[in-house]
């Protein structure tokens, strides 16, 4: 099995990741994310969040709406420009992206020895459609977002009026965007719902400007993805080619990560000019221009985007933390990411003063650090240290006979294995240090 397969094993039999709607046979390009996903997810989100817009005082948030007036995406180019090339196999009818040769490839090597007959590509629109409205012959047509992007630029002199900003600013959002993939595959990688984590950031248009943030945005997203563990190695840079850049975009660099399907996109940063607070402006007739308020002078922002996958953020974190060591496997997740922080075992579980202390040490511990704090009681000990590695547990915490005597606990290490004896009353300052609080 390659990183990929093991890890879509792990992620469904320690609740991860499911296939959606499994009970029904699935629904292509969908995923249910369990309860350990869920919290994978929200950890990405929370530092995110953090990094940026608590720990700036450049950056304000927003949460959007997902469905907006249709002319929200004509002005924005979405109705006629948002579109893959599509070819269909003459054979067994089976679509295909046709700017993706290995997958052409894979499909040509099934017809063995015969020729295959593609149709000639045509642009496929990628905006998902749904109807909106209780009178069944008045329902109007509007489109589940394609990007979450929009929902920010609309809101540009909401955000103005109503805050302190000044540019450079930017607005963030975290959001579901919806798109109707030709081939979705390689697990979450390509869905057709996920979501997005963005920041819109508006400087002055001149190109010094433009490219200064440019750049200083691309260096900023790479250090984010390596401080949370991603290995440096498999990382890299790319720019988009003349022709491979969306319609809204006047340049393009992905950051990419080295995966076993290969090298793969994992965030764009783009330089999206003036396009969406222009075509805005022209279709609603609203003034999206900003005064400087030294200069008086009067623009149209540039906007420098950074837009990045949570789900795919999540699958290469699991692939990149997974590890087979000896004999166990163990994710090696950053410990802002790990959903559960600590886990606490009672040496055994028929011993009702260990299981009675034990629970008082999971429950201050809980209380104390606001996190997820697994508590384990079957089997063994070395089984219990294996279950939680599995999943990423950074420390583990075992009650035994003579933490009765002396109030001591040992904490093991994950990444170490090494064991140490801490004090009880210790615990919260060590565990608050270790986690950052
Ligand atoms: N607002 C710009 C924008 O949406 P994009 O390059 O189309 O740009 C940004 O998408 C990011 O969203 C990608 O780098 C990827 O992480 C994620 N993404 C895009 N399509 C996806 C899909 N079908 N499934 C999962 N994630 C996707």
């Amino acid at each position: 099995m390659n990183d990929l397969e093991k890890v879509v094993a792990l992620a469904k039999r320690r609740g991860f990741i499911f296939p959606g709607s499994e009970i029904y046979g699935g629904l292509s390009g969908t995923w249910d994310y369990g309860p350990l996903g869920v919290e994978l997810k929200n950890n990405i989100k929370r530092v995110f969040w953090k990094s940026m817009v608590y720990e700036r005082d450049d950056v304000v948030g927003v949460d959007a709406a997902i469905l907006m007036n249709p002319k929200v995406w004509e002005a924005s180019g979405h109705v006629e420009a948002f579109a893959d090339p599509l070819v269909e196999c003459k054979t067994c009818h089976e679509r295909f992206r046709a700017d993706q040769p290995e997958e052409i490839q894979k499909h040509e090597s099934i017809h063995k020895g015969k020729k295959t007959e593609w149709t000639e590509p045509r642009k496929f629109n990628l905006l998902v459609e749904a109807k909106l409205g209780v009178v069944e012959d008045k329902k109007d047509k509007v489109y589940l977002r394609g990007e979450i992007t929009q929902g920010v630029h609309v809101n540009f002199k909401n955000v103005l009026d109503s805050t302190r900003v000044q540019i450079p600013f930017g607005i963030a959002q975290i959001g579901k965007a919806f798109r109707n993939e030709i081939t979705p595959g390689n697990f979450t990688f390509r869905s057709r719902e996920f979501e997005q984590m963005e920041l819109q950031f508006y400087v002055k248009p001149e190109k010094g400007e433009s490219q200064k943030w440019y750049e200083y945005w691309k260096a900023e997203r790479m250090k984010w993805y390596v401080s949370l563990g991603m290995d440096k190695k498999k990382l890299r840079f790319r720019q988009h080619e003349e022709g491979e850049r969306a319609h809204y975009a006047k340049d393009a660099w992905d950051i990419e990560y080295d995966s076993s399907f290969g090298w793969k996109e994992f965030e764009g940063i783009h330089n999206r000019g003036d396009w969406d607070l222009s075509q805005h402006q022209k279709h609603s007739g609203v003034d999206m221009g900003y005064t400087d308020q030294e200069s008086g002078h009067k623009f149209l922002p540039y906007i420098i985007e950074t837009s990045g996958g949570v789900d795919r953020a999540a699958l290469f974190f699991l692939i990149n933390a997974y590890f087979e060591d000896k004999d166990r496997v163990v994710l090696k997740l950053h410990k802002k990411l790990a959903p559960f922080k600590v886990a606490i075992f009672p040496l055994l579980a028929n011993k009702i003063e260990l299981v009675k202390k034990a629970r008082s040490v999971h429950s201050d511990l809980k209380t104390q650090l606001s996190e997820l704090v697994a508590w384990d009681d079957r089997g063994n000990i070395g089984k219990r240290y294996f279950a939680q590695d599995e999943i990423g547990t950074p420390y583990c915490i075992t009650i035994d006979f003579q933490t009765l005597a002396d109030d001591t606990v040992t904490i093991r290490d994950r990444d170490s294995m090494k064991q140490e004896r801490f004090k009880i009353k210790n615990l919260e300052k060590y565990f608050k240090k270790k986690f950052n609080h």
